[in-house]
């Protein structure tokens, strides 16, 4: 699994040709090429074809190709997955996992493909910890609009029990945990504040579903330069105090210990992997 940024996934209908052109000039971190519910059921083979095309094709330079397949109950994912044994993207996503059963299938049929859960239903929440500890998983995504509809769930706060769930499950597992869509997507400063929150709460990046929600997402997601500056602040105090012989060190009228370090380090990680490409 390669070492990158995650702050930006957008979803991109495999249905839609202008979309497919236009992926390989975003400046998304991830695209998700969606055969699922973005496409019709009429539309399904021939978006298909178009994803083997566009991926034949390349030229998506560092994006990560993750492509979202139907799930293996519907009339379409068996097809999805004889299609995406010769293409080999860079993960396979799919819909409404239940039980870490659901991925273990796909595993047998993709040996070896990095595979992502979508977090969608309520068993998916309740069963979270052990989807996320799949030995084959390498990133949870939030299905919010799913969510909401099977919990009833009218407000971002009625889901925040189960995006946290989420994302303590995805953590204690080691693994990517992405947040979900932003439905109004001409709605700037409403994405920025729930970007800034996912961040808030420990999200690694947002999934989006139009080109203009990359650049807000990306810039929340990326530290600042003064974030940056106050990271290796810190560590200079630290390593000051070290060589004085204190465990301890205070900076700005704050202790700080190594765990502070290393959250600063990931921090600068976190800033160069986001850097110019
Ligand atoms: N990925 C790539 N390109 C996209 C895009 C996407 N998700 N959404 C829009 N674009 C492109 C359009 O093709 C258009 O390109 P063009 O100028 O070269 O013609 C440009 O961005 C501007 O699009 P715009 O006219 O503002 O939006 P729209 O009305 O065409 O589409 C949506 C709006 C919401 C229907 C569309 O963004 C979309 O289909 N998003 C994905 C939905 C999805 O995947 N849902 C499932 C997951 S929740
Ligand atoms: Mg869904």
């Amino acid at each position: 699994m390669t070492l990158r940024p995650w702050r930006s996934a957008l979803y991109i209908p495999a249905s839609k040709p202008r979309a497919m052109d236009k992926a390989r000039g975003l400046d998304a971190d991830a695209l998700i090429f969606d055969l699922e519910d973005a496409v019709t059921p009429a539309e399904k083979p021939a978006a298909r074809e178009a994803l083997a095309v566009a991926l034949k094709a390349g030229g998506h330079g560092p994006r990560a190709c993750l492509v979202r397949i139907n799930g293996l109950s519907t009339p379409w994912g068996e097809e999805d997955l004889a299609a995406l044994a010769a293409l080999r993207p860079d993960g396979v996503l799919l819909p409404k996992v239940g039980a870490a059963e659901d991925l273990s299938a796909v595993a047998a049929r993709l040996p070896g493909l990095p595979l992502w859960a979508m977090i969608e239903t309520p068993r998916g929440v309740l069963a979270a910890a052990e989807i996320a500890a799949h030995p084959g998983l390498e990133g949870l995504v939030l299905g919010t609009n799913d969510l909401a509809a099977e919990l009833g769930a009218r407000s971002r706060a009625g889901l925040a029990h189960a995006l946290q769930h989420t994302l303590l499950a995805g953590r204690a597992a080691g693994r990517i945990v992405l947040d979900g869509v932003y439905n109004a997507f001409r709605d700037e400063a409403g994405l920025r504040a729930e970007a800034e929150e996912a961040l808030a709460w420990g999200f690694d990046g947002k999934s989006l579903i139009h080109p203009g929600q990359i650049a807000p997402v990306n810039e929340v997601f990326t530290p600042s330069p003064e974030a940056q500056a106050a990271a290796r602040a810190l560590i200079a105090a630290h390593r000051q105090a070290e060589a004085a012989g204190q465990g301890v060190a205070v900076h700005e009228g704050r202790i700080v210990e190594s765990l502070h370090v290393a959250a600063a380090e990931a921090l600068l990680a976190r800033a160069t992997l986001a850097g110019p490409r």
